[in-house]
């Protein structure tokens, strides 16, 4: 069988794109006559670009069931010697990651995951969130989310190894506990949490997974999100998982699917937390991430048609129109009852006493202000009626402004009933020649 080394020859040789000698590398082996050996030769001899020489060797490598490092070498090869890694120089997650040679801490991830990451975390970004990571190992993944998230962010651990608490010393809180452990979760939420972001790397088993989902994704904040890594542990036997296994994660997430479509099939629950609160569920090779968001029961509506061009445009346009104007009858009418409570005032005030010319000068100025509070009470009432919808409030209004206006106009009643009897009074009618005087004086 080939050795790592002779792979990683041949891979050095491709990519110097010098496939000729590739191909005597492995033909000079002890293996040459192998199937696998000659099928390598084979595709050392097409004429194809490095990167994509690579990636056939990679697949042909992991048709032969070769070692998974040697196929990862491959594919890794392919990768780089394409063109699809400037793509991802601008991803401030690789950037950290590649940068990080040495001193941030181990950090072993698969680089596909970082656009996922990328796309969505990046509006947490900046802000004071709540980060909980399962599974830190030596905290080299802390150390990127920190610096990713910012100093604002708060970052805790949980492991169940103490050799991840001694790896972040201090640096981080790092818990110490079994992620399969619901009590354990529901503590680190009511110490630390509620978490805007989750991720679950810890021991990838179903039972974990599954576990750390049903547990922490419903203690999420609003508008929060769960990330599971590694998810094709539910293609490996040794995790509990099996092509087609039922109690492997992916089907467990998969069932998911069926919660954001609740509403869709009678039989579906739609009182359950997923089917409440489960925003989004998306499905990347070996990543899946659930958003959680309070929803709203989904409904449909037409838009677009004429019948939105025309008739409902327009009615849209009466009813603002209409609107508008009972604010402004509103305002008016609350204007002239001011008007009207001062009058009401005034001519308290008159039939309380007073001299008779300030008792006539007065009245005559109020008959002339009720006149016009009159007229305007007249016109602001067709105004108000031939506005559409006029409301139980509006008409309330109205009727208690004319109760007011009638209690107004019988106060005035009794008033000029009191000028009358002043006028036919003793003191009136002997103080008649001198006003006669003060009369002429005035014209003359
Ligand atoms: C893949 S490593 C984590 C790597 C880390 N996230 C990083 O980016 O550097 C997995 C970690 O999960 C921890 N782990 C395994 N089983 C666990 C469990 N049941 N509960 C909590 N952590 C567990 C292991 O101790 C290990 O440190």
């Amino acid at each position: 069988m080939l050795d790592r080394t002779t792979i990683a020859r041949v891979l050095y040789a491709v990519s110097t794109d010098d496939a000729t000698h590739a191909r005597l590398i492995l033909e000079g082996s002890d293996h040459a006559s192998d199937a696998l050996v000659v099928r390598l030769c084979d595709i050392l001899r097409r004429d194809l670009p490095p990167t994509e020489l690579a990636r056939q060797l990679g697949d042909a490598c992991a048709d032969a069931g070769l070692d998974k490092d040697i196929v990862n070498e491959c594919y890794r090869a392919a990768f780089y010697l394409g063109e699809r890694w400037p793509e991802l120089a601008d991803n401030p997650l690789f950037a950290y990651f590649l940068a990080n040679r040495s001193g941030g801490g181990v950090l072993h991830k698969w680089p596909h995951y970082f656009p996922v990451y990328h796309r969505h975390l990046e509006r947490y970004r900046g802000r004071p969130v709540r980060v909980l990571e399962i599974g830190v190992y030596r905290g080299g993944g802390l150390t990127m989310w920190q610096k990713y998230f910012g100093p604002d962010a708060v970052i805790v651990g949980a492991d169940i190894d103490d050799a991840a608490v001694r790896a972040t010393k201090g640096r981080f809180v790092v818990e110490l506990g079994d992620q399969a452990d619901p009590a354990f979760l529901r503590g680190l939420h009511e110490t630390y949490g509620p978490f805007d972001v989750v991720i679950d790397d810890g021991g990838h088993t179903m039972q974990q997974q599954i576990v750390t989902a049903e547990t922490l994704f419903p203690l999420l904040k609003d508008d929060g999100l769960l990330i599971v890594e590694d998810t094709h542990t539910s293609y490996w036997p040794s995790f509990g998982g099996g092509l087609g296994e039922p109690g492997a994660f992916l089907t467990w997430a998969r069932d998911r699917v069926d919660d954001l479509h609740s509403q869709h099939h009678q039989s579906l629950d739609r009182s359950s937390v997923w089917a409440r609160e489960l925003g989004g569920v998306h499905f990347y090779d070996s990543v899946v991430v659930f958003d959680r968001e309070r929803r709203f029961r989904a409904f449909d509506e037409v838009a677009g048609g004429a019948s939105y061009i025309l008739a409902d445009q327009f009615s849209e346009r009466i009813a603002v129109e209409s609107s508008a104007e009972r604010e402004r009858v509103r305002e008016e009418l609350a204007a002239v009852r001011d008007q009207n409570l001062r009058l009401a005032a005034q001519l308290g005030a008159v039939e309380a006493g007073g001299g008779v010319d300030t008792v006539m000068a007065e009245q005559a100025g109020l008959e002339d202000d009720l006149r016009r509070a009159r007229s305007e009470q007249a016109d602001l009432r067709a105004r108000l009626e031939s506005a559409a919808r006029l409301d139980a409030e509006q008409s309330a209004v109205l009727a208690g402004f004319h109760e007011r206006l009638a209690r107004s106009e019988k106060r005035l009643a009794a008033s000029e009933e009191h000028r009358r009897l002043v006028e036919g009074s003793v003191s009136w009618r002997v103080t008649k020649p001198l006003r006669a005087v003060r009369s002429r004086l005035r014209r003359g």
